[in-house]
This record gives C-alpha cells, sequence and structure tokens, in this order.
C-alpha cells in the first residue's frame, strides 16, 4: 500500500476512536449542562436535575458495564437488579375492587369505585352506546389511521358545546382550544403539565377531601399542590366560609382545582348562589379555575344543569380549563374518553395554546385512540341520538336518587342512630357516609360490603334488592364500632 493511503488510513482510524469517545462525554456533557441549567427552583427544573442525575449515572454504569459484560446483572445467572423493588401499595379506589374479587362470598357487594351497576347489580353499556357502534362497524369506510395529536375533530368541538353551551360566545369566537385526552385523568395530567410548562403560578389548590388521584396527577406534573377548606365534617355539608377564607388568602393568579358538580367524595355542592360568591372571588383574585367535569348529566339527570358552574365562570369572558369525562355520564369507563378545553380570552392565544398542548402529547402516548371519540362524536351529532342519550342518563341519575332514598328511608325505618339526611342532600354518585375507617373495615369483614376507608359508597351500585344488607352492616357498625 502506497504510503499515502496509509497515512490516511490511519488518520481515519484515529477520527473514529476520537468519535466514540465523544459519544460518551456527549451524554455527560448534556447531563452536566441539565444540572448546570437547572439552578432555579421551580418545579419543573427540579425534574430535569433529577432527568440530569439519572443520565450521569446511566452514562457512567455503561462504561462499567462495558468492561465487565458476563458478570451483568441482567445476565440468567445474576440477581435480580429489581430485587431491592418494595411492594406498592393498591390504589385506595380502584384496589377496593382488587379485594372485593377476591371475596369468595356470594353476599359481596362492591360499593367502592364509582361505576354504574343495574338494579341486577350489572354494569351497562348504554343503547345508544351500542347503536353508535353498530353504525360505526358498518361503516366500511372506516379506517384505523392515527387521530391527529389533538384527537378527532368532531369529538373535540362537540365536547366543547356540550360542556360549555352550544350558544357560548366562548366556541363561536373560537376562543377555545379542545384536545381529546385518555378520560378525566388524561385530561387533568395534559392541562396540569401544560401548565407547569407554560403558566407563570406552579401552585394549584385543591379541596379537602378530594378524587385521592389529583394530588398524584399534579404532583408529577410538576405543580405545588395546596389545599382549601371544603367539606365540613360537623354538617356533612359544605364549609362554605373556610373555602372562602382560604381561597382569599391563596397567591394571586394560583391555579384552583374545582368539581364542576358531584364533588367526589363529598356528594356536596356549592349551591347556584355560592359558585356566584366563588366566582366573583376568584375573578377579584386573578385565580385561574381549572374543573373537573366527570359527572356532567349524572348529578341532576340534566346536562346543561351540572354545566352550570363552568358556563357561570365562562360567561364572564374569563379564561379557564376544564377536564370533562365520558367514563360515567355515557358509560365508557374502558374506553377511556375525555377532553380537555382551554377558554382563552382571543382566538390567536386559543390557537398558540393549542400547538403547545400538542408538544405536551406528543412525548407522553403521540395520539389518543380513535374509537371511544368515535362513539361519542356519532352521539353528540345526531340529533335523535343524543336525545336517547339524555334519556338513558336521566335514568340512570334518577335511579341513583332513588337509591338514596331507599337507604335512608331503611335507616329510619330500622331506627339506626344518627341523623342519615346527608344521604338524601348529598349529589352524584357518592354517600360520604361519616363512617370511619374501622367501621369500613368491619363492614367488609363482617358483611362483605366493599367501599373506600373514608366511607365513601358508591350509590350506583346499590340497588333496591342489596339496601338491606347494607342497612343491616351500617346499623351494626354504628351500634358497635365506635
Ligand atoms: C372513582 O372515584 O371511583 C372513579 O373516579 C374511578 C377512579 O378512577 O377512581
Amino acid at each position: 500500500m502506497p504510503k499515502k493511503s496509509k497515512r490516511k488510513k490511519k488518520r481515519k482510524k484515529k477520527k473514529t476512536k476520537r468519535h466514540s469517545q465523544q459519544k460518551f462525554s456527549f451524554t455527560d456533557m448534556n447531563a452536566d449542562q441539565l444540572l448546570n441549567n437547572s439552578s432555579s427552583s421551580s418545579s419543573t427544573d427540579r425534574r430535569l436535575r433529577i432527568l440530569a442525575k439519572h443520565l450521569q449515572s446511566t452514562s457512567s454504569s455503561a462504561m462499567e458495564s462495558n468492561t465487565v459484560v458476563s458478570a451483568s446483572p441482567t445476565s440468567a445467572a445474576g440477581s435480580s437488579v429489581f430485587a431491592h423493588i418494595v411492594q406498592a401499595p393498591e390504589d385506595p379506589i380502584l384496589g377496593v375492587t382488587v379485594a372485593y374479587n377476591k371475596d369468595p362470598s356470594p353476599v359481596k357487594l362492591n360499593l367502592g369505585v364509582g361505576a354504574y351497576r343495574t338494579e341486577e347489580g350489572k354494569p351497562l353499556v348504554l343503547n345508544v352506546v351500542r347503536q353508535a357502534e353498530q353504525l360505526l362497524v358498518n361503516d366500511s369506510s372506516r379506517v384505523k389511521e392515527y387521530l391527529p395529536i389533538v384527537g378527532l375533530a368532531d369529538f373535540n368541538k362537540l365536547s366543547a358545546k356540550l360542556i360549555l353551551g352550544a350558544d357560548s360566545p366562548a366556541v363561536q369566537d373560537n376562543r377555545v382550544t379542545t384536545v381529546q385526552c385518555l378520560s378525566g385523568t388524561g385530561s387533568l395530567r395534559v392541562g396540569a403539565e401544560f401548565l407547569a410548562r407554560h403558566y407563570h403560578e406552579r401552585t394549584i389548590y385543591i379541596p379537602v377531601p378530594t378524587w385521592g388521584n389529583h394530588p398524584k396527577v399534579f404532583t408529577l406534573a410538576g405543580l405545588a399542590v395546596k389545599s382549601y377548606r371544603y367539606y365540613d365534617p360537623t354538617t356533612r355539608g359544605l364549609n362554605f366560609q373556610g373555602l372562602l377564607e382560604d381561597l382569599q388568602s391563596a397567591p394571586s393568579g394560583a391555579i384552583v382545582l374545582l368539581h364542576a358538580c358531584a364533588h367526589n367524595p363529598t356528594g356536596v355542592d356549592p349551591t347556584p348562589q355560592q359558585w356566584e360568591q366563588i366566582r366573583q372571588l376568584m375573578r377579584s383574585k386573578a385565580l385561574l379555575p381549572f374543573f373537573d367535569s366527570a359527572y356532567q348529566g349524572f348529578a341532576s339527570g340534566s346536562l346543561d344543569a351540572d354545566a352550570q358552574s363552568v358556563r357561570m365562570f365562562v360567561a364572564d369572558g374569563g379564561e379557564c380549563l376544564v377536564a370533562q369525562s365520558y367514563a360515567k355520564n355515557m358509560g365508557l369507563y374502558g374506553e377511556r374518553v375525555g377532553a380537555l378545553s382551554i377558554v382563552c380570552r382571543a382566538a390567536d392565544v386559543a390557537s398558540r395554546v393549542e400547538s403547545q398542548l400538542k408538544l405536551v402529547i406528543r412525548p407522553m402516548y403521540s395520539n389518543p385512540p380513535i374509537h371511544g371519540a368515535s362513539i361519542v362524536a356519532t352521539i353528540l351529532k345526531d340529533r335523535n341520538m343524543f336525545h336517547e342519550w339524555t334519556l338513558e342518563l336521566k335514568a340512570m341519575a334518577d335511579r341513583i336518587i332513588s337509591m338514596r332514598q331507599q337507604l335512608f328511608d331503611a335507616l329510619r325505618a330500622r331506627g339506626t342512630p344518627g341523623d342519615w339526611s346527608h344521604i338524601i342532600k348529598q349529589i352524584g354518585m357518592f354517600t360520604f357516609t361519616g363512617l370511619n375507617s374501622e367501621q369500613v373495615t368491619f363492614m367488609r369483614k363482617e358483611y362483605h360490603i366493599y367501599m373506600t376507608s373514608d366511607g365513601r359508597i358508591s350509590m350506583a351500585g346499590l340497588s333496591s334488592r342489596t339496601v338491606p344488607h347494607l342497612t343491616d352492616a351500617i346499623h351494626a357498625a354504628v351500634t358497635k364500632v365506635a
């Protein structure tokens, strides 16, 4: 080989070596940069620092493991790299179903998770949902292509109209951006991730008590979670004064989580007059409302009545976020269908907000699933199907209301100590019974009745047939367990 080309080859070899060395330091450099660039104390920065540390440790361990491949702990002979993992507790709500499923008792009753059951205790698929599915199946032009990042356009438009009202000026002025998300939880998470990245105040105030998943969703999204008083255990109603005081002393601009209706777990909602006071206070302090609307139509049986709180805040021209779920009101639990709407002051802001929501969604799950959203869109855009849905929804809401009355009457007839009128005063899927965790454990052990440890029962899981059993259990619990 001529000398010249030999030199060339040597140079090339050197270059490749340098290049591969650079590869390692490139990862480290990124980690260092991340660490150096994230010296401020915001939660997003905290997450960046954790990521940076993670990158450092994985890159150095990658170098080490290069030299000792045979002793790799992931080889069949080594002990598990996950050996240190401790058993996590079950979810406080979904774990109730896990325990219920393991119970062989024929009289067992699941009043834990908020999922509708028929009088026969069976899950319900709405007729109108079956019809919509049939239409979808029969339509051979339908394909299984990816949806856009923001989901099905029709679904988004119709969902915004459903919650804000068909004649909402915000919708008409294109000031609302709506993205299809994975039910209520996914909508809350996308909204929270967006706020953590782009909103100046990263604290969210949540009511006490609230749905157990709220603090986890918001914390993991990078928001700081604080609370405001909501429920008064002595009256088993709203602690309105406490709520106003706490929102009054929240920092200007803070985010406030509001349950649009049928507060979970208490079933206690503000009256329209109280909502108006909350609205005025929040607007005067520039607090940002983030509504969780998981029960539209389920509380009163009317889609419009259950959207009133949200519509009051939109009617004043101000901004807010709304997370919607179709799990309960269309019975689409496992289809994971929901929407996040962000109501903005102007159409151009809404459009820029949407562009950023896409950047939140794409690395999380890319784009949402097509089936459930297609069912919802089919129903919402067809006048007859929509009407049929409202009838079925009202029937579900009415059955729950009648369960409240039946349980209340049965406890009164039994002479169970205590004032049980909160059962008929509270609204929506749940009754916050006031039973303590010892009484809950007793009822599970002795009567095979399952509920969350805070004493919440899902009225939707009860039927005329099971009311006497529950009455016996509550009676025994309050008379035998302090
Ligand atoms: C509930 O509160 O039971 C429902 O919202 C279901 C869930 O995911 O927790």
